[in-house]
C-alpha cells in the first residue's frame, strides 16, 4: 500500500462540549476524533452550557483544553445578549475569533437586537474574524454590518443557493467577508432526512438538491472559501429522544469525503488542501505547525463504521459509506500522535495556538 503525505488539516468550526456537556464529547475525545480525521488544529465554539462569554469562562476552558487536548487548538469567544462587549479588549489577544449567533441554535447564545449587534461590531477592535450563524435573510443583515463597520465577517455553514449568491455579490463589492461550507451540506440533501431520522437533523437543515449544487458551484468558483465540519456531537440517546438536539459529527469524515471526491476527479488535491488547510489558516491568521503532516491512503476504499469512531457520541451520518483517504498516520510537531487507529499522544500534548 502506498501512502500520500498531506499537511495537517485545520477545522475552524467544532463544538467539543467541554466544559458542561462532556457526555457528548470532551477535549480529549474531540481532539482524538480530530487526529483520526487528519485534523491537527481545531477552533472550538463558545456555546457550552456555561458559554464562553466571560474572561473567567475563557480561562476555565483554556485550562481544561491544556490538560486534555491531543491536537492544537484555538478558542472562540461568544457575544452575549447580555452585552459582554466590556470583555472584548481583555479577551481579543487570547482567542481566534468572535462568534455571534444571529439565529436560534443549540445553546442560549442569540443576539437579535440591532442596537446590540451594532455595538458588538463597533467594539470588536480586531482584525480577527467575527464568525456568524446567520441563515437565509439574516445573512444580509450580517453583510451590511460588515460593510458599515468594516469588520471581517466569516459566514458559518452556508447552505442555500441564495446565500451563495449574496456572498458572491458582497465579495464583488469588496466587502470583507469569508464563508465556509460543511461536509453534511455538501454530501447530503433533504432527501436523506428520512433515512437518517434524528441523525440528519442540524442547523441549518439539509437542503434541496439545487441548493447543494449551488453550494458545490460556490466552493469551486471560490465564493465559498473553505470547508469546516461544524462537528456538533450529541449522544445517541439524546438524538433518539422526543426532542432531538441539532447537530451532527464531522471531524472523522470531512477529509475522507473530500478525498473521495478527489478520486472522482471533481476536486484536485490542491483544492482539497486549499479548502481544509490553507484557506482556514489564512482567514483566521493561524500559525504554521512545524514538522506536521498526515499520511493518507488514496488507493483503497474503506467502510466508515460507527464502532471505529473516536468521537465520544459514537455515530456519524456517513456510517456505511465507502470512502477513500483513510488516515494512517498523523505527525504533529515532530511526534507521531496517531497511527493505524491508535492515539499515541499524551493528554495535553495539544497546544493553544493563540496564547
Ligand atoms: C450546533 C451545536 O450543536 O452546537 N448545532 C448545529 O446543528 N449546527 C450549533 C451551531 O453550529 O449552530
Ligand atoms: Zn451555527
Ligand atoms: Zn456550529
Ligand atoms: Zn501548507
Amino acid at each position: 500500500m502506498s501512502l500520500t503525505r498531506l499537511p495537517g488539516m485545520i477545522d475552524a468550526h467544532t463544538h467539543l462540549r467541554d466544559p458542561g456537556a462532556t457526555q457528548k464529547e470532551d477535549f480529549y475525545t474531540g481532539t482524538c476524533a480530530a487526529l483520526a480525521g487528519g485534523v491537527t488544529m481545531i477552533l472550538d465554539m463558545p456555546n457550552n452550557p456555561i458559554p464562553t462569554i466571560s474572561f473567567r469562562a475563557l480561562k476555565n476552558k483554556q485550562k481544561i483544553a491544556s490538560e486534555k487536548a491531543v491536537c492544537d487548538y484555538g478558542l472562540i469567544f461568544g457575544a452575549s445578549q447580555e452585552d459582554n462587549t466590556e470583555e472584548f479588549k481583555k479577551i481579543i489577544p487570547k482567542v481566534a475569533a468572535l462568534k455571534v449567533y444571529m439565529d436560534q441554535t443549540t445553546g442560549t447564545l442569540l443576539v437579535e437586537k440591532l442596537g446590540l449587534l451594532e455595538k458588538i461590531f463597533r467594539m470588536w477592535r480586531s482584525e480577527k474574524p467575527i464568525m456568524v450563524h446567520a441563515e437565509d435573510a439574516t445573512l444580509a443583515k450580517a453583510i451590511s454590518l460588515s460593510a458599515f463597520y468594516k469588520k471581517h465577517v466569516h459566514f458559518c455553514h452556508v447552505s442555500l443557493a441564495d446565500e451563495v449568491e449574496l456572498i458572491k455579490r458582497a465579495k464583488e463589492q469588496k466587502i470583507k467577508i469569508s464563508a465556509e461550507a460543511t461536509p453534511h451540506h455538501l454530501f447530503l440533501t433533504e432527501n436523506d432526512r428520512k433515512r437518517l431520522g434524528p441523525f440528519g437533523i442540524m442547523k441549518p437543515p439539509l437542503r434541496s438538491v439545487s441548493d447543494v449544487q449551488a453550494l458545490w458551484h460556490g466552493l469551486i468558483d471560490g465564493t465559498i472559501d473553505m470547508v469546516a465540519t461544524d462537528h456538533a456531537p450529541h449522544t445517541m440517546s439524546e438524538k433518539k429522544s422526543n426532542k432531538p438536539p441539532f447537530g451532527v459529527t464531522g471531524l472523522e469524515t470531512a477529509l475522507p469525503l473530500l478525498l473521495t471526491v478527489y478520486k472522482q476527479k471533481k476536486l484536485t488535491l490542491d483544492q482539497v488542501i486549499k479548502l481544509y488547510h490553507h484557506n482556514p489558516r489564512k482567514i483566521f491568521n493561524l500559525p504554521t505547525q512545524k514538522n506536521t503532516y498526515i499520511m493518507v491512503d488514496l488507493d483503497n476504499k474503506y467502510e466508515l463504521k460507527n464502532k471505529d469512531l473516536k468521537t465520544k457520541c459514537g455515530w456519524s451520518p456517513f456510517a456505511g459509506w465507502q470512502l477513500y483517504g483513510k488516515v494512517h498516520e498523523v505527525v504533529l510537531r515532530g511526534k507521531t500522535v496517531y497511527k493505524n487507529g491508535k492515539i499515541l499522544a499524551k493528554k495535553g500534548y495539544g497546544k493553544n495556538i493563540i496564547s
